[in-house]
C-alpha cells in the first residue's frame, strides 16, 4: 500500500510535507500514506488492537505519550504491570476514584488477549523523556530515592524500582511520570483507596511534602 515515491517520505516522517506536495497525479498513493499519517506517533499498531488504541489515545495521548496529569504516560510502562493494572481495573480491586470514573468502565469488556496486546504495544514505546520541577524538591526527593527515610521507615524506592527508576516487571516505571499523577497515586497508596500492601507499607509514615518531593525527582528522571 505504501509503495512507491512515498514510502521513504512516510518513513522520515514527512507526513507535513506529503500534505503539500499531494498531486493528482499521485493522488491515490499520497490519500493511502495520508491515511496511516491520521494516526501519526501511532504507526505500527498492530491491526487486531488498533481500534482500542484509538480509544485509549483521546486520554491517554498518542503511543500513550498522555499531555495531561490527570491521564498517566503508559509509554515505556512494564509489560507486567500493565497487564497486572488492566486486569485490576477489569475486576476492580483498584479502586482509587480516578480509576473508577474512568477506568472500570474502559476494562470492563477487554479480553485476556487484548489486554496482552495493549500491553506489548504500551511497553514498546519510547517512554517521554523527565520534567524538571523545583530544584529544592528534586534534591530532597533523590535523597528519598536513594537511602529512604530511616526515621520513618520508609525504604529506598531504588531498591524495587531500579536505579532509574525503570521498573522491572510487575515493578512499574516510575521515571518521567506526570508529578501530580505520582502524587496522587502516593496518596492512595497511604489512604488505602489504592490497596496494594507493598506500596501502603512503604508510604504511610510519608507526609505530604515528602510525597511531593519524591514525585517531583522522578517527573524529572
Ligand atoms: C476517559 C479517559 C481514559 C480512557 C479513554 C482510558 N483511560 Fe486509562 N486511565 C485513565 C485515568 C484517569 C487513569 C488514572 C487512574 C487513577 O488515577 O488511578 C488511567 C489509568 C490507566 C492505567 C494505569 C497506569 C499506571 O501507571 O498505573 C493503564 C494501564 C491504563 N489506564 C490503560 C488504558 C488503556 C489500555 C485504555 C484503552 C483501552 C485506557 N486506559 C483508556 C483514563 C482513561
Ligand atoms: C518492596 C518494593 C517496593 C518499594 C521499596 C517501593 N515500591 Fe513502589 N511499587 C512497588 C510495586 C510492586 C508496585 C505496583 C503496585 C501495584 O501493582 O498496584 C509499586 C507501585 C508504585 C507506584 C504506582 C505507579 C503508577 O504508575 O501508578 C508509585 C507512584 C510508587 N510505587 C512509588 C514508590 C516510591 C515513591 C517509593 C519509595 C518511597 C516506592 N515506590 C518504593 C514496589 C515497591
Amino acid at each position: 500500500m505504501l509503495e512507491g515515491p512515498n514510502r521513504p517520505a512516510l518513513r522520515y516522517g514527512g507526513c507535513a510535507k506529503l500534505r503539500r506536495t499531494a498531486s493528482r497525479a499521485a493522488l491515490l498513493g499520497t490519500l493511502a500514506a495520508l491515511a496511516a499519517c491520521a494516526s501519526e506517533g501511532e504507526r505500527g499498531v498492530p491491526q487486531d488492537i488498533a481500534g482500542t488504541v484509538h480509544v485509549c489515545s483521546s486520554c491517554h495521548g498518542p503511543a500513550g505519550r498522555s499531555f495531561n496529569a490527570t491521564f498517566p504516560r503508559l509509554a515505556g510502562q512494564q509489560k507486567e504491570y500493565l497487564v497486572t493494572q488492566l486486569k485490576a481495573f477489569r475486576d476492580k480491586t483498584r479502586a482509587d476514584p480516578h480509576a473508577h470514573t474512568y477506568m472500570w468502565g474502559m476494562a470492563a469488556h477487554l479480553s485476556d488477549a487484548t489486554i496482552e496486546g495493549l500491553a506489548n504495544y504500551y511497553s514498546a514505546q519510547p517512554p517521554v523523556a523527565g520534567t524538571p520541577g523545583s530544584a529544592a524538591d528534586m534534591a530532597a526527593g533523590q535523597a528519598i530515592f536513594r537511602n529512604g527515610i530511616e526515621a520513618e521507615a520508609v525504604p529506598p524506592c531504588m531498591s524495587c524500582h531500579g536505579e532509574k527508576a525503570e521498573g522491572a516487571d510487575g515493578v512499574p516505571r516510575l521515571a518521567g511520570q506526570h508529578q501530580a499523577y505520582l502524587e496522587r497515586q502516593l496518596a492512595a497508596f497511604v489512604s488505602l483507596a489504592r490497596a496494594n500492601e507493598i506500596m501502603h507499607e512503604t508510604t504511610k509514615n510519608m507526609n505530604e511534602e515528602q510525597i511531593r518531593q519524591i514525585s517531583a525527582y522522578l517527573a524529572a528522571q
